[in-house]
């Protein structure tokens, strides 16, 4: 049966329904960005800043930006996080579905078909392709993004993938240690982009400060998919996993914690000045350690959100 979304082209919305639950998300053609995802009850998982710009201007400010093939600029020839949030994709065509356990739809990119943010060997050179395959699937209480990358050119390419979740915190509770926090990154070894520092992470879960947090989370010898607890209120605790592999083979998978705080959020046109406190960005990535992607062969990553 297919789902109660309505077709849609460039900016509006694909609005998904999971009829046996009543679970409901929205993706945005620019950048199959996911904005919003609801479970059975009707509780919001994603931040959207009120800022946000929808019109394909600009990347959306909050759900789930894709980052490829870079997370951050380090290549600075290329556009920050890539290329992937800020071009139109394409629904797959049948690709909507709804049964009794889940609701989704898959949306497609070709690099050919990237207009925005292209730079770097990912610019003008056109011996390198990519198709990407982000489905989006959902159920009462969760739900589950994969993205797949193939390579359709004629060379090799290397490539980071992350998927920028923003995470809604009732009540503006995020910088509150005791209500919004993250275990499951105990023992992986943090770098921290705002002070430089370098350290373990310790047994303690994490949580924000008051300034800007911004920290990469590396995965320790021998542990391979993430696994995280993350609450944002005592009624909102989730599990997030995230597994990913390039052509058949597993790859570490690495975190990273974000939240602007005041000046940063000041700093942003599309964020609201005060709402950095209801939102904590978890990011599950393939960040380190990525093999290369050999012509023909494929790369995939997958997180698993739900209510716990
Ligand atoms: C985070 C990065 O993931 O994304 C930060 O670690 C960055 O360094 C933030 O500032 C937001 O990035 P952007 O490009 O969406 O403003």
């Amino acid at each position: 049966m297919v789902g109660q979304a309505m077709t849609t082209t460039n900016d509006q919305p694909i609005d998904i329904v999971h009829t046996k639950s009543g679970a409901t998300c929205r993706i945005y053609p620019y950048g199959a960005h996911l904005t919003s995802y609801r479970t059975s009850t009707g509780k919001e998982l994603l931040f959207l800043s009120r800022d946000a710009i929808l019109d394909g201007s600009k990347a959306i400010r909050g759900g789930i930006p894709l980052c490829f093939p870079q997370f951050g600029q380090p290549d600075k020839s290329m556009p920050q996080h890539g290329f992937l949030r800020n071009n139109y994709w394409t629904e797959v065509s049948g690709s909507r579905f709804d049964n009794d356990d889940s609701a989704g739809v898959s949306m497609e990119l070709c690099l050919t078909d990237a207009i925005h943010s292209r730079g770097g060997c990912w610019g003008m050179d056109t011996t390198l392709n990519v198709k990407c395959i982000y489905t989006v699937k959902i159920d009462g209480g969760g739900f589950v993004t994969t993205i797949e990358m193939e390579n359709i050119g004629k060379e090799c390419w290397d490539f980071q993938v992350l998927l920028h979740n923003y995470f809604l915190v009732q009540d503006g509770m995020a910088l509150n240690s005791n209500i919004c926090n993250i275990q499951g990154l105990e023992g992986y070894a943090v770098d921290d982009k705002v002070s430089g520092d370098k350290f373990v992470q310790c047994s303690q879960p994490v949580s924000l400060h008051d300034k800007l947090f911004d920290r990469v989370y590396t995965p320790p010898e021998g542990t391979i998919d993430l696994s995280l607890i993350i609450s944002t209120n005592p009624m909102n605790t989730l599990s997030l996993s995230a597994c990913g592999e390039v052509d058949g083979k597993k790859v570490c998978v690495s975190g990273v914690v974000w939240n602007p705080y005041k000046d940063n959020a000041k700093a942003m046109a599309d964020f609201g000045d005060d709402q950095y406190v209801d939102m904590i960005c978890v990011e599950p990535g393939l960040l380190s350690g990525v093999p290369t992607v050999e012509k023909g062969k494929k790369a995939s990553f997958t997180q698993t959100v739900k209510c716990l």
